[in-house]
């Protein structure tokens, strides 16, 4: 089988599973060659070497495991960052909610700051990058998402900005700090998502309760309750309303709600 055939052969088995057949088949078979998708147009009457393990990797594919598990990585911001299962996928819209953290960092120039949820350490690893002086004091619930960030933490080269901590939310938090960021899960429990997010995505860093906004009121709770000063969130596009009212109820000093690019209701940042 050539690099040609493989290629007709991985499109079609993809035509069900996803949305770009050809350019997916052609980023897994240059993942497999370990070469970039030019080669496969210079190379294509060349034999495929390993043929069955290519094709593992696309029948994986067709199952709908999500492609970022199936090479390990997943380009976010301006960094390719290592992922695999039990860790969250970092996504597009987590990168406004990085943007508008690191302009209120910025303007206030903080200096020490937590994150509640880190994953894959996607917003961690993005923000001290960004500011070399910022430490971070990073927690998540689960050992994979901890095992991952420390990883990724150690390829930057971060290990002095970025402290990780086995919590619940912020319960093991005892140091200062100015500003909370939280990408949490506020997916309602009986929500239908897509098979490649539902059957392979960890539940943990999806679904927030049976209504979806439930941690993140606790998280609101917590960090009032604490005396600090800032907290950013992620949020899911319907629960502006139900945010705003609960604030009004525990009354904060402002909420600013932001959108994603698609002009979805996505989060929000407090000044308590
Ligand atoms: C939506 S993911 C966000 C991951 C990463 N920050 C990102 O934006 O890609 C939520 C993360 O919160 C963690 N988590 C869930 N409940 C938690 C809790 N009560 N305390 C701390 N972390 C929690 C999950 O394990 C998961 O890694």
């Amino acid at each position: 089988m050539t690099n040609k055939e493989a290629l007709l052969w991985a499109s079609s088995s993809l035509s069900e599973a996803c949305e770009r057949p050809q350019y997916e088949s052609e980023l897994l078979l240059a993942y497999h060659l370990k070469q970039d998708r030019i080669y496969l147009t210079t190379h294509d009457h060349v034999e495929i070497e390993a043929p069955e393990v290519f094709k593992t990797l696309i029948q994986r594919r067709a199952k709908h495991e999500p492609y970022e598990y199936i090479v390990g990585s997943a380009s976010f911001y301006d960094i390719h960052l290592e992922v695999e299962a039990g860790v969250l996928i970092p996504r597009p819209e987590t990168e406004i909610l990085i943007d508008v953290t690191a302009e209120l960092i910025r303007k206030e120039q903080l200096t020490h700051i937590a994150e509640i949820g880190v994953g894959s350490g996607a917003i961690s690893v993005v923000l001290a990058r960004k500011f070399p002086e910022l430490h971070i004091i990073a927690t998540d619930i689960c050992e994979t998402p901890l095992r991952v960030a420390a990883k990724n933490i150690a390829t930057f080269g971060l290990e002095h900005q970025i402290t990780l901590r086995k919590s619940n939310l912020i319960d093991e938090v005892s140091e200062e700090v100015e500003l909370v960021v939280s990408n949490p899960p506020y997916v309602a429990e009986d929500f239908l998502l897509a098979s490649n997010v539902a059957d392979y995505e960890p539940k943990e860093a999806l679904f927030g309760g049976r209504v979806g906004d439930e941690l993140l009121k606790q998280i609101i709770l917590d960090v009032k309750q604490r005396g600090i000063r800032f907290l950013a969130c992620e949020m899911g596009y319907d629960q502006k309303e139900p945010l705003q009212d609960f604030v009004n109820q525990i009354g904060v000093k402002y909420i600013n709600f932001f959108k994603d690019l698609a002009g979805l209701d996505r989060g929000f940042v407090i000044e308590f």
